[in-house]
C-alpha cells in the first residue's frame, strides 16, 4: 500500500463544499496523520473558495476530476443523498476509498451497487454514521456488553429537528432526496440496528409535506429476541432527540441529543443512576475520520463499528419506511 505509506499523512478529497463539508473539514484539526488535500464541486469557483477558506491545496470544478486525482487516497462524499452513488462509484472506480455521508444512497439497490463496487475493487467503504463513533456510544456498548442492563428488550427514541419548510432546500426537495426519513430516520434506525440487530418486522406511519416528501414518521420494530423498538422522526416539530436503551435490569439514556452525545445516564434497578461523560473531539467528526485512517493504514476494507452489512440493513428499512408513507426516491447520475 505504497500510496498510504505510514510515513506520510492520508490525503482526503472532499466532494461537495456545502454545509456538512464545512463542518467536517474543521475536525481535521483534531485528527493526526491525515490532511484534507482537495475539494470538488460542480463549479470551480466554489471549489476554490472552499479550498482558500480551509487551506486545501487543490480545487476541482467537477467531481470526476476530484475522483481521478492521483494524490487523493480517500473521497468523502457530502453532496445531497441522490448524488452519493454516482460519486462513490466514480471514486471507487479510480481505486479510492470512500466515506459516504448518511443516507448512504436513496435506494437499497443504489447502496448495494456501491458496496459491490467497493468489494470488487477491494477498496475501503463506509457510511459516515458519525454517531456510532462517539465516545459515549462506545461506552454504552461496554455497559450493555457487561450485562449491566440485563437482557436488552427495547430501544425508544426520536430525532425531531424542526426546520422551516423550503421546497428548494435539499432537506425538502424531492429531487435532492428531501424528507425526514433519509435525513433523520437513518439515525434512529441505525441506533436500533446497532443495539438490537435487524428487526423481523416493521410498521410505519407518516405524514407528508405538500410536495410529497415525508415530514414525520413513526416506526415500530420487532425482533426475534423479543425486543421492541419505537422510533420517530420529524423535520416539522421540535422534540428532545432522546434515545433510551432498555433491558430487564436497567435502562440508559443517551444525552443531550443522542446523535452527537456527550453523556449517558445508566439507571439500574435499585442503584443510584450513574452518568458516564465523554466529550467528543471537535464537533464529533474526528472519530469517524480516525476510523477511516486506521482502516486504510491496516488494510481493512470495512469498519467493524459501522459495517456495510448494517448500512444495507438500515437502507432496506429506510426504503420500506419510505414506501409505506408513499415516497419513492431515485439515485441520480453525476
Ligand atoms: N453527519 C452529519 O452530521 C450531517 C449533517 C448534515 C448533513 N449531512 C449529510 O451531508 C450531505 C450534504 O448535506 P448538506 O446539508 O451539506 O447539503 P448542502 O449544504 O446542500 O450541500 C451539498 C453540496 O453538494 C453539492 N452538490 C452536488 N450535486 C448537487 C446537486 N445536484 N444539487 C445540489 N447540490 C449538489 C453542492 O456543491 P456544488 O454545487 O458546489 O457542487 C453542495 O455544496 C447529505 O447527505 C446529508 O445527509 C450529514
Amino acid at each position: 500500500m505504497d500510496k498510504r505509506a505510514a510515513d506520510r499523512p492520508i490525503r482526503w478529497g472532499i466532494a461537495g463544499p456545502g454545509r456538512m463539508a464545512q463542518a467536517f473539514v474543521k475536525d481535521f484539526a483534531h485528527v493526526e496523520g491525515a490532511v484534507p488535500l482537495a475539494v470538488g464541486s460542480r463549479n470551480r469557483d466554489r471549489a476554490q473558495g472552499f479550498a482558500d477558506e480551509f487551506g486545501l491545496e487543490k480545487a476541482f470544478g467537477s467531481y470526476r476530476e476530484l475522483c481521478e486525482c492521483p494524490d487523493v487516497d480517500v473521497v468523502y462524499i457530502a453532496t445531497p443523498h441522490p448524488q452519493h452513488k454516482a460519486i462513490a462509484l466514480e471514486a471507487i472506480d479510480n481505486g479510492k476509498a470512500v466515506l459516504v455521508e448518511k443516507a448512504f444512497a436513496t435506494t437499497l439497490a443504489g447502496a448495494h451497487e456501491i458496496v459491490e463496487a467497493a468489494r470488487a475493487q477491494q477498496v475501503f467503504a463506509m457510511e459516515a454514521m458519525w454517531t456510532r463513533f462517539q465516545p459515549v456510544v462506545r461506552a454504552l456498548h461496554e455497559v450493555v456488553d457487561q450485562g449491566q442492563l440485563g437482557q436488552l428488550l427495547g430501544v425508544q427514541g426520536d430525532l425531531y429537528a424542526q426546520r422551516d419548510f423550503n421546497p428548494t432546500d435539499r432537506l425538502f426537495a424531492k429531487e435532492l432526496g428531501g424528507g425526514a426519513l433519509l435525513d433523520l430516520g437513518v439515525y434512529v434506525l441505525q441506533f436500533a440496528q446497532d443495539f438490537l440487530g435487524a428487526p423481523n418486522q416493521m410498521e410505519v406511519k407518516g405524514t407528508l409535506y405538500p410536495n410529497g416528501v415525508d415530514a414525520q414518521a413513526g416506526m415500530v420494530l420487532t425482533y426475534d429476541s423479543g425486543a421492541l423498538a419505537t422510533l420517530a422522526v420529524s423535520l416539522q416539530s421540535t422534540g428532545p432527540g432522546r434515545m433510551v436503551v432498555m433491558g430487564d435490569q436497567g435502562w440508559a439514556e443517551v444525552k443531550p441529543r443522542f446523535h452527537h452525545p456527550d453523556r449517558v445516564v445508566v439507571h439500574r434497578k435499585g442503584v443510584t443512576p450513574r452518568t458516564l461523560a465523554h466529550a467528543p473531539a471537535g464537533t464529533g467528526y474526528a472519530h469517524e475520520i480516525d476510523e477511516v485512517n486506521a482502516a486504510l493504514r491496516e488494510g481493512r476494507l470495512e469498519s467493524e463499528i459501522m459495517p456495510l452489512s448494517d448500512t444495507l440493513a438500515v437502507m432496506a428499512q429506510l426504503e420500506q419506511a419510505l414506501h409505506a408513507v408513499g415516497v419513492k426516491h431515485t439515485d441520480q447520475p453525476l
